[in-house]
């Protein structure tokens, strides 16, 4: 029998999406005002969810104290207040876009939670627009 458990967060980071390596015009075609030189910033809401089986022990898929602190540890402590092109060294290179922000996310706690486990990432960056990623 297996048993989803979710916990929410948040985290506030600026973010501008372009490539350096087309033309100030193509960006401005491709990202509209999301290629502001000048940043703008996001509420952004993430759902982190652990399925597995329930441990007969402790009647838990997981303990959420645990899931909560590595949301903290590996996700909040590095983004919230962040400008992420700049100050956050997973986006070098990387376009900071809601799929590429889930994608680096999941990556960073699927090697903290047991591999039995299925993780999965949602990640609103406006209360309309949310990317998944299961891996
Ligand atoms: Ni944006």
């Amino acid at each position: 029998m297996k048993v989803k458990v979710s916990r929410k967060a948040h985290f506030n980071a600026a973010h501008r999406l372009y490539r350096p390596d087309w033309s100030f015009e193509k960006n401005e075609a491709v990202f509209g005002k999301c290629n502001n030189p000048r940043y703008h910033g996001h509420n952004y809401d993430l759902i982190v969810s652990v399925e597995g089986e329930i441990d007969p022990e402790t009647g838990y898929v997981m303990d959420m104290k645990v899931l909560k602190d590595l949301i903290k540890a590996h996700v909040e402590d590095a983004f919230d207040h962040k400008n992420l092109n700049e100050d956050v060294a997973d986006f070098k290179g990387l376009n900071p876009t809601a799929e590429n922000i889930a994608v680096v996310i999941w990556n960073k706690l699927r090697s903290q939670i047991d591999e039995s486990k299925k993780l999965e990432v949602v990640l609103y960056e406006t209360p309309r627009n949310f990317v998944t990623y299961t891996g």
